[in-house]
């Protein structure tokens, strides 16, 4: 397995520090941009994104281009020494094209054309937007290929949305033509069209999705999720192409985007294949730290599950996180700065997870408009004499500290199954709670379990290869694609632990039930057969008791929420049993021996607690190393990462207490941060982070 990465450009020696700048809003105030470049380096940053935005001011007029702003900008930052990942401007376009081209501008789901405004809002089929973007690419690379300060490319800006004009229609028929070969039997069977009518007999009659027409048609659904993604991934291939001819050097990236309260990824696009598109992972990490509606050490562990989903992307292959804020945002419900430290924290905490660059949104605040009072390394003020600037700086320094832990990543022995499809697929379903199906928190809610205890996870879609790992964990892996079941097979026949819960086997691709008996093709590995499911209301809850006697070794009661799944052993042991209600006496818990390795069955959704308590001893069963080997107290989280003679061991305290861990006698560890030796505590102050080295 691979440990060590090189950076994303010779140049580029170390992390990248620095973020989306804007210089293009401010070219009527050159002593601002003067000073940006005395700031820069203050802040200890090197690298800057440009042109993210930037349409209008570099093709201000059709045809009529604009560069020396750019030349300028890109001249001095070389000079300086600073790194440029120039965008191509796509995300958001002129007016005049706008005003010329109309068919640029995105349809919606109720058929009508939007006005000019916002951004991320055009069609992704209209051959003249494909047409424009390519050109005006192509000018790009032309232009700065040679470029000393060039090292990498932004395409575009948070792909996302979807368009329902007549061409996105056309397309999405051809799409469908082109999967189901010209078969509109297969289709309709795939469909299940013949529910309510519906079955069609001309491809022209199928149209988007839509709530005034055609939407309970999962398949459906699913499909133009699906053609969604190809084609925004078809208008990427569009803008690249030229960037591939003339730059083939330089590393190609778009920023994924992260999601919202529930902290997971963005749902709209299938990551998992878009990443097979990108060199180079990239996300945008906004946490709400500070809620007073949960712990942060609560939300460090959702958003180190989605740090962990997008380093796993690429097969452990770092990261890197495109934006973050320095302190607040502008779009949370409540937009609370970070309190001292949690900057700091937070990006040790991206770190430590795989990034090898902390970027921000954005480098000034705006004058204007709507983002004038996002967080920014340089506020309205304009100088360094700030917290939020002070505290930008020391990430800087610190950063320049831990400069050996570029390229290094982990290797974990758990994976959590957290795939796109599924989510989408389980979301749709009329069925269960049924606005409140809660996919994405199972999944998280298996994580904090190892989370808790600093044992590394990937968290990969059910397309990944699974034999490098030890134990995999498939939580509601309701639709089963073709060739996954057999694959699971022959990860448990070779000696893996698997692990499924309730509501898993339920659908194929197309979202068309398995008949013979849940979970469908997951049957004979789990060696049990679901009969029923008991759906709960909020405050419902179900107790299930251990047996006594089991290699586990688990006793007592735990306690489910939201569903009970009702199974029948078909040759696996049972571990626990409901003690409630009709289904009190069946099963809650199985365990199945198939080759040479075991499958759990988790029949219900439990409470964290069961987690933990069932985790440590499959841990302990499996020996899975951990990030760091003493008790962590809680909120305070270990992560690792390798570069193959070395291990960085980063602990990280998102407690706003003081927390303290003693050291073995004649144990010492060596802090980067600090440059000390630490021996006899582990002393915390509240947010704070150790980053450890030590030789293999
Ligand atoms: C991102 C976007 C940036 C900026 C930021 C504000 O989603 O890419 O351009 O708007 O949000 O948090």
């Amino acid at each position: 397995m691979k440990t060590n990465y090189p950076t994303i450009h010779p140049n580029v020696k170390g992390f990248m520090h620095g973020g989306d700048y804007n210089p293009d809003q401010w070219l009527r105030y050159p002593e601002i941009i003067q000073e940006d470049y005395r700031l820069m380096k203050l802040a200890k940053s090197n690298t800057f994104s440009l042109n993210i935005f930037g349409w209008s001011a570099v093709e201000p007029e059709e045809g009529v281009y604009q560069f020396d702003w750019l030349d300028d900008i890109m001249e001095n930052l070389a000079e300086q020494g600073s790194h440029v990942i120039l965008a191509t401007p796509s995300g958001a376009r002129p007016a005049w094209l706008s005003q010329q081209y109309p068919e640029v501008l995105r349809v919606e789901q109720n058929r009508k054309r939007n006005l000019h405004g916002l951004r991320h809002n055009h069609c992704f089929t209209s051959p003249v937007y494909r047409e424009k973007t390519r050109k005006l690419n192509r000018i790009l690379a032309e232009r700065y290929a040679d470029h000393p300060a060039l090292i990498m490319w932004h395409v575009s800006n948070e792909y996302g949305g979807e368009c329902h004009c007549d061409m996105c229609q056309e397309a999405f028929r051809e799409w469908l033509k082109n999967k189901y070969k010209n078969d509109l039997d297969a289709l309709n069977h795939a469909w299940w069209t013949g529910f309510w009518s519906h079955t069609i007999t001309d491809f022209g009659q199928i149209e988007s999705p839509a709530q005034h027409g055609e939407y309970q048609i999962h398949a459906h659904n699913l499909d133009w999720k699906r053609f969604v993604t190809d084609q925004t991934i078809d208008f990427y291939r569009n803008e690249i192409e030229p960037l591939r001819e003339l730059t083939p050097e330089i590393k190609i990236t778009t920023n994924f985007m992260g999601n919202y309260p529930r902290m997971g990824p963005y749902l709209g696009l299938n990551y998992d294949q878009f990443a097979k598109e990108v060199d180079v992972v990239s996300w945008d990490s906004y946490p709400a730290w500070h809620g007073d509606y949960q712990e942060a050490w609560e939300l460090a562990a959702d958003v180190g599950f989605v740090h962990d989903l997008f380093r796993s992307l690429k097969g452990g292959q770092p990261f890197l996180v495109m934006e973050c804020t320095p302190s607040l945002v502008n779009w949370h419900k409540v937009n609370k700065p970070k309190r001292p430290g949690m900057h700091l924290l937070s990006s040790m905490q991206s770190v430590a997870h795989g990034a090898d660059s902390i970027l921000y949104f954005q480098w000034r605040k705006g004058r204007g408009a709507s983002e004038k009072f996002h967080g920014a390394v340089v506020d309205h003020v304009g100088n360094e004499n700030n917290r939020v600037f002070r505290e930008v700086a020391e990430v800087g320094d610190v950063l320049s500290r831990l400069r050996d832990v570029v390229g290094a990543t982990t290797s974990p022995e758990v994976a959590i199954i957290y795939d796109w499809e599924n989510q989408w697929a389980i979301d749709d379903a009329q069925a269960l709670n049924v606005d409140n199906k809660k996919y994405l928190e199972a999944c998280q809610s298996q994580y904090r379990a190892f989370w808790k205890r600093g044992v590394p996870v990937d968290i990969i879609s059910m397309e990944k290869d699974f034999s490098n790992y030890k134990l995999l964990i498939a939580p509601m892996l309701y639709m089963i694609r073709p060739g996954v079941a057999e694959r699971i097979e022959e990860f448990v026949a070779n000696g893996g632990t698997f692990v499924a819960t309730y509501w898993s086997g339920i659908v194929n691709e197309n979202d068309l039930c398995f008949l013979g008996g849940f979970p469908g093709p997951l049957r004979q590995v789990l060696g049990i057969w679901a009969e029923e499911i008991d759906t709960l209301y909020e405050n419902e809850t179900k107790t299930s008791t251990f047996s006594s006697s089991h290699h586990l070794g688990l006793e007592g009661t735990y306690t489910a929420k939201d569903y009970c799944e009702l199974i029948h052993p078909e040759g696996a042991q049972v571990l626990a049993e409901y003690q409630e209600d009709f289904y009190s006496g069946m099963p809650s818990l199985t365990v199945n021996q198939y080759g040479e390795g075991e499958a759990y069955y988790i029949a219900s959704r439990n409470e964290d607690n069961f987690h933990e308590e069932f985790y440590q001893k499959i841990i302990d069963q499996l020996k899975l190393s951990s990030s760091f080997q003493e008790q962590l107290p809680e909120g305070v989280n270990a992560q690792v990462r390798t570069n193959g003679e070395q291990d960085f061991v980063f602990l990280m305290n998102f407690n706003d207490t003081r927390q303290v861990i003693k050291v073995p006698e004649n144990v010492s560890y060596y802090d980067m941060i600090s440059e000390k030796e630490i021996t006899e505590t582990i002393d915390f102050n509240p947010y704070q982070v150790y980053v450890f080295k030590k030789d293999k």
